[in-house]
């Protein structure tokens, strides 16, 4: 029976990127949806409860994907919803690519490196940097930062976290380079997830601090976030930091991308969020 991937996006067109990875990562037909909301995905999901029954159901699955993070979240909400009793397929929430991809710049920097006790800070507050703050304190990090340009908007969100994760993360600016060196100067892990083409830590933070040890970016189109780093590095030790580039990470996400979509067709009744994906990330290999 061919395996069915329903690929449920937000935006108004449905991510080319996330159906090439479904297709890589052995879907037979990826059927794809834009403009979705929590109002009109009910129908979209009996099409795919109805058509198959039984043991037959584990090869069907739902995908929910899209830029706006909260929307997807409500999609996924709603999704579980339209569902009842075994009458289930399994489902994968990953909005923008935010779980896969901090799961795997988790697991990269916690590549051979015991984070308990360390000073992090996340040059990023989008989803991304989130969901990596949320997974490295769950490792043991001391303290975790996560910056803005706006301190307002890095309390907001660090408020967010607490109240729907219980973690408490410290919001910080990054207004100027200078800032950006204070928060650095005692920090032993920077992560660097602000957008495409934006260099977020300048090489004179990385200059001044003497406790850095680990640093990571996912920026791959240039200038990179990080001054200095090359998209290929990979545990690269430069003047005793080590460094992960964008490409590095991305090639370790898409591993971790493919084992989640390959795990959908093992049962009906999974529901793979930033949670259960990091666990699927725990069990691959990162070198
Ligand atoms: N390698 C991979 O496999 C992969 C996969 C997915 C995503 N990514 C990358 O991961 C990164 C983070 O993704 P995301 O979705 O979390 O990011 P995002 O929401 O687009 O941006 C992250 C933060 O950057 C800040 N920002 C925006 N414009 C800026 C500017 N001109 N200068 C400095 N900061 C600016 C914003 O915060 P403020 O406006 O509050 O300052 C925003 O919260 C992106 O670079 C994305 O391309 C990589």
């Amino acid at each position: 029976m061919k395996k069915l991937l329903l690929h449920l996006d937000t935006d108004p067109v449905a991510s080319a990127f996330d159906q090439a990875v479904a297709y890589d990562a052995g879907v037979d037909n990826v059927l794809s949806y834009g403009s979705i909301t929590r109002d009109n995905v009910t129908p979209h999901v009996h099409g795919m409860i109805f058509t198959r029954g039984g043991k037959n159901l584990k090869n069907s699955a739902i995908f929910i994907g899209g830029s706006n993070v909260p929307a997807s979240e409500l999609v996924g909400r709603a999704v579980k919803k339209a569902f009842f009793g075994p009458v289930r397929v399994s489902v994968m929430l990953d909005p923008n690519g935010s779980n896969t991809t901090a799961a795997s710049i988790a697991r990269k920097v916690l590549t051979g490196y015991d984070i308990t006790g360390k000073n992090v800070v996340i040059l990023g507050a989008g989803p991304v940097g989130q969901r990596t703050a949320m997974y490295l304190l769950q490792e043991g990090a001391a303290q975790v930062t996560i910056t803005s340009r706006s301190i307002e908007r890095a309390k907001v969100i660090t408020a967010q976290l607490k109240e729907a994760y219980g973690i408490e993360v410290i919001p910080g600016e990054t207004r100027s380079d200078e800032a950006v060196n204070q928060l650095l100067k005692d920090a032993h892990v920077a992560i660097a997830t602000g957008p495409a083409g934006v260099c977020v830590l300048p090489k004179s933070a990385l200059d001044k601090s003497e406790t850095l040890e680990v640093v990571a970016d996912v920026n791959a189109v240039p200038p990179l976030g990080v001054e200095g780093i090359e998209v290929m590095d990979n545990n690269t030790e430069k003047n005793g930091i080590r460094f992960y580039g964008a490409i590095a990470i991305g090639n370790f996400k898409m591993k971790v991308h493919h084992g989640c979509v390959s795990s959908l067709y093992e049962s009906n009744d999974q529901f793979l969020d930033e949670t259960t994906i990091y666990d699927i990330a725990c069990k691959i290999d990162t070198k």
